[in-house]
């Protein structure tokens, strides 16, 4: 039997434009994340995949092409140059899913880390992050390819892509509530009408994900110097430029303004946007107040974590 796991991540700056070549910041989230089990099954089985939390259990060879699961084995299965196992695949996830965490691409790490070290074939992060993405295109059309990489690094990143993945320093911990608004977001929606925006007004959208680049820049050295009521107000800048965006919606809106009143030094949506996730950053001494502020103001669950 062979475990596989990854964790949930956040995007604290960039998304949107990171998909048109601006940076973005992202962190794991380890509060949350998806396990795949790999057991060995009797001679002729074939492989199985059991996915008890979405009611799902099926066989590979009887999986449609698009299916996401069947895809992400097949491709590693292909990668690995290995003919389908006699296996069962067990997947749980505590991640949520459309909320901008990255239930999907954290799925699929836990598949593939767990697939190829059962058949003996372990694979590195960045091989495993390059397999994710693959999947990650059926889902979202056009990934940026930043939730992949930070979720199979594990590891707060500041990402260009195509470019750069680089590490930075954290000089000051950063306490975050992570607020979902209880209103689902596909990606690949939000993704598809910022396109349509931006073939329409290039001129215009060109300018917003320029200034959102300019202030995940600034977040960075932000962090690195132990700034957070400069990176509080540098969320808050990118929040009003994703609004311009047109991403955000009034469910954003109210859990922003909850976290800002109760002392929050900054909020903002985080990932696709239009519902999903807004996060926030509190003073330590504030997080339970703030948390407190977003679930009476509507969260439908908070998750504090720790960047450090
Ligand atoms: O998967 P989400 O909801 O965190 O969104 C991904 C972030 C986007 O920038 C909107 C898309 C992308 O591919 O980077």
């Amino acid at each position: 039997m062979t475990t596989g796991s990854a964790p949930g991540k956040i995007i604290l700056f960039g998304e949107h434009a990171v998909v048109y070549g601006r940076p973005a910041i992202a962190v794991p989230v380890m509060q949350v994340e998806a396990t795949a089990v790999v057991e060995d099954a009797p001679p002729g089985h074939g492989c199985e995949l059991i996915a008890p939390d979405v009611q799902r259990k099926f066989r590979l060879a009887n999986a449609p092409t698009d299916d996401p699961l069947a895809y992400n084995v097949r491709e590693t299965l292909r990668h690995l140059g290995v003919s389908e196992p006699d296996v069962t695949i067990t997947i749980h996830s505590t991640i949520p899913v459309a909320s901008g965490l990255g239930s999907g691409a954290a799925v699929s790490t836990a598949i593939t880390r767990a697939l190829a070290a059962h058949l003996g074939h372990p694979l590195d992060d960045d091989s495993v992050s390059a397999l994710v993405f693959e999947v990650e295109r059926l889902y979202h059309g056009t990934p940026s390819g930043i939730d992949n990489i930070v979720i199979a690094r594990g590891q707060p990143l500041f990402f260009v892509r195509d470019r750069l993945i680089e590490t930075f320093l954290v000089k000051e911990p950063l306490h975050l509530l992570i607020a979902d608004t209880g209103v689902p977001s596909p990606t690949k929606t939000a993704v598809g009408d910022v396109r349509a925006g931006w073939e329409a007004q290039r001129d215009y959208y060109d300018s917003l994900f320029r200034q959102i680049g300019q202030i995940t820049v600034m977040a960075r050295g932000a962090i690195a110097a132990g700034e957070l009521h400069a990176l509080g107000a540098l969320m808050d800048g990118n929040q009003w430029l994703l609004y311009q965006v047109g991403v955000s919606s009034p469910e954003n809106e109210g859990l922003v303004r909850a976290a800002r009143q109760a002392g929050a030094l900054g909020a903002k949506l985080s990932g696709a946007g239009r519902g999903g996730n807004v996060i926030a950053l509190a003073p330590k001494e504030m997080r339970d107040a703030v948390a407190d502020a977003l679930l009476r103001a509507g969260a439908k669950n908070v998750i504090a974590t720790v960047v450090n």
